[in-house]
């Protein structure tokens, strides 16, 4: 059995409900273009980058757009949804979020975000999170979008301990499959059905002891 370091969190879908707020504003964009977009074709978006996810709608959709015009959709998305969390607070903690960051911490473990969002400082800022992480790595800091390992592979190099002594949670299909790529266990939050290859799977963080966590 490997040895346990340290714990990296996702952000969005798993310490926070901001997956719904993302929804809320690719839907509204696809409602000005005339096409409806489900909750199952938003499963293809978490995880994955702001641009990407756009090339996923227009492509749901069937519109081609100019660069240009990319930018500009991609920019009002992120001005609905910046307008969205502003007003959030810690009540939008997902359950056994904080106490799971705090026991973790109480074991002697460390943590970090790997988050692929560019708002995440300020979703954390605003849920007054921010103190429960050694490192925090986002999509401003990391390039390339999950599946890609970039992300997780930083925080384990921020936190100066090898990827195999990292366990990583994970709401999106591609966030695991980031997780598998940089040699790391993972649990996904969320259902077995889109999750199935992490190495365990938890309807929320509330189910997770670290104790458990200790023998995966
Ligand atoms: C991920 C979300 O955490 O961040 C994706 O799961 C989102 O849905 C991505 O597209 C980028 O977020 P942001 O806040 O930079 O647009
Ligand atoms: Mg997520």
């Amino acid at each position: 059995m490997q040895s346990l370091s340290a714990c990296i969190f996702d952000l969005d879908g798993v310490i926070v409900d901001t997956a719904k707020y993302h929804f809320l504003a690719w839907k509204r964009l696809a409602s000005e273009w005339g096409f409806d977009f489900t909750l199952e074709q938003n499963e293809q978006l978490k995880g994955v980058s702001r641009m990407r996810s756009l090339e996923i709608l227009l492509s749901i959709g069937g519109i081609t757009l100019d660069e240009d015009s990319k930018q500009k959709a991609a920019a009002r998305k992120n001005e609905w949804y910046v307008e969205y969390i502003s007003n959030m607070d810690e009540s939008e903690l997902l359950p056994g979020a904080k106490s799971l960051l705090i026991e973790v911490k109480e074991q002697g473990l460390m943590t970090a975000l790997g988050s692929a969002s560019k708002n995440a400082t300020l979703i954390l800022d605003r849920t007054h999170i921010t103190k429960y992480f050694d490192a925090i790595v986002d999509g401003i800091k990391a390039s390339k979008a999950k599946p890609d390992p970039e992300v997780f592979l930083r925080c384990a190099s921020e936190l100066h301990v090898p990827p195999q002594e990292c366990i990583v949670f994970e709401d999106a299909k591609a966030g695991i499959e980031a997780a598998i790529q940089a040699g790391m266990r993972s649990i996904g939050v969320g259902s077995p059905e889109i999750l199935g290859i992490a190495n365990r799977v938890v309807s929320s963080l509330a189910e997770v002891k670290v104790q458990d966590l200790l023998t995966l």
